[in-house]
């Protein structure tokens, strides 16, 4: 593919929005269906014709080498470098260069589920010349993110950082950064070394103003996992086939060592992970039930993600409808609770029969 043989994977922030989640894992090690987010997209890599991968690591970086090894297991090489401090997004490609062989290479935030077409990708940017490549994603409103707005040959004019509509130009498309990026070796170049910067605040300014930096975007299915809401959305968005990497599932995802019972029913946007145990008369909706849970005879959940070994008493009632519900692992709920989100319930905590996260109407 174009000579890209190599990428980088941010792999070291925090997920302080994913928390409590991220209590216990680094969020690419939440699971998607039936595997820890960041190997969709290393399976991604791999169909693209890239087999060499850096995980440039910050915070729990022991689960991912753990799990990943040294990624014969997938048919890749996987080496990993570790932030001493927060290095930030630029920072931690710097990072990784001792393991980089020079050329180009693809960068991508451990928090994207995509399809893009990553050879169409590297191939534009050899075309184009540039320096940097920055994969983009339409919006419907620009307020919360940085548009970058494009000259017509694709090459980036300007970032604006949380633009007020009179910025704004009529019948222009909103593009933001979709955290995909093509680098080439000059452009890394510019990153110091040991200093803790941003890929898009410290480092595309300076190549935008020289002309080198190309913006590059299609219809691909593109969302940033990093909150509760997303996360259940790239849930049901991936069991219903609306990725062209991700077959549809017809129903919700259930792992093969899992118990539900007969009586109970989980909709197609749920997926229940190994080892979980749903009783006689549960209703699961639009839910992520991990590894170990359990879920008592006539409980609801509605929007919730249960974690790891978290247990939910019989006829209690988890209501994230208007906003999602995180139960951190090994959690409980008591029998006939209620709970009605947004809202996190901590790792561990517990939570008795008339306490809630908020009142039930
Ligand atoms: P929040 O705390 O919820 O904002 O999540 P985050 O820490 O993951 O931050 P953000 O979503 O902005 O990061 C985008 C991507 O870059 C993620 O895949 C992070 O893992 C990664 N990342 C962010 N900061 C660093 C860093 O300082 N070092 C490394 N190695 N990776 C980082």
């Amino acid at each position: 593919m174009s000579g890209v043989r190599q990428a980088v994977v941010l792999v070291g922030g925090e997920g302080r929005r994913l928390r409590p989640l991220t209590d216990t894992r680094p969020k690419p090690m939440v699971p998607l269906l039936d595997r820890p987010f960041v190997e969709h997209q290393l399976d991604h890599l791999r169909r693209s014709g890239v087999r060499e991968i850096v995980f440039s690591c910050g915070y729990r970086p022991d689960a991912l080498e753990a799990h990943f090894g040294d990624g014969a297991r997938l048919g890749m090489r996987i080496g990993y470098v570790v932030d001493p401090e927060p290095l930030g997004t630029a920072g931690a490609v710097r990072n990784a260069e001792p393991l980089l062989h020079g050329g180009d290479v693809l960068v991508l935030n451990g928090d994207i589920l995509t399809d893009l077409d990553l050879a169409a990708l590297t191939a534009r940017h050899g075309a184009t010349g540039a320096e940097a490549t920055i994969v983009l994603t339409p919006v419907e409103d620009p307020s919360a993110f940085g548009l970058v707005r494009l000259r017509a040959g694709g090459q980036v004019e300007a970032f604006l950082e949380k633009p007020t509509p009179d910025q704004l130009r009529p019948g222009e498309p909103f593009l933001i950064n979709a955290g995909t990026y093509v680098l080439g070796e000059r452009a890394r170049g510019l990153i110091p070394d040991g200093v803790a910067c941003s890929i898009e605040r410290d480092i595309f300014p300076g190549l935008a103003d020289r002309g080198v930096l190309h913006g590059h975007s299609d219809d691909a299915y593109w969302r940033d996992i990093g909150t509760p809401l997303a996360y259940l959305q790239a849930t049901a968005d991936a069991l219903a086939g609306r990725l062209r990497t991700i077959p549809a599932t017809g129903g919700a995802h259930v792992c093969a060592d899992a118990q539900v019972d007969a009586d109970a029913e989980v909709d197609g946007a749920s997926v229940v992970g190994p080892r979980v145990r749903v009783g006689a008369g549960a209703r699961i909706a639009g839910s992520v039930l991990l590894e170990g849970a359990r879920v008592g005879a006539d409980a609801t959940l509605d929007g919730v993600v249960l974690g790891a070994g978290a247990e939910v008493g019989a006829g209690a009632r988890l209501d994230g409808a208007a906003g999602p519900l995180v139960v951190g692992d090994g959690a409980r709920i008591a029998p006939g609770a209620v709970l009605v989100g947004p809202g996190t319930v901590p790792t561990g905590g517990a939570v008795a029969v008339g306490e809630g996260l908020a009142p039930a109407r």
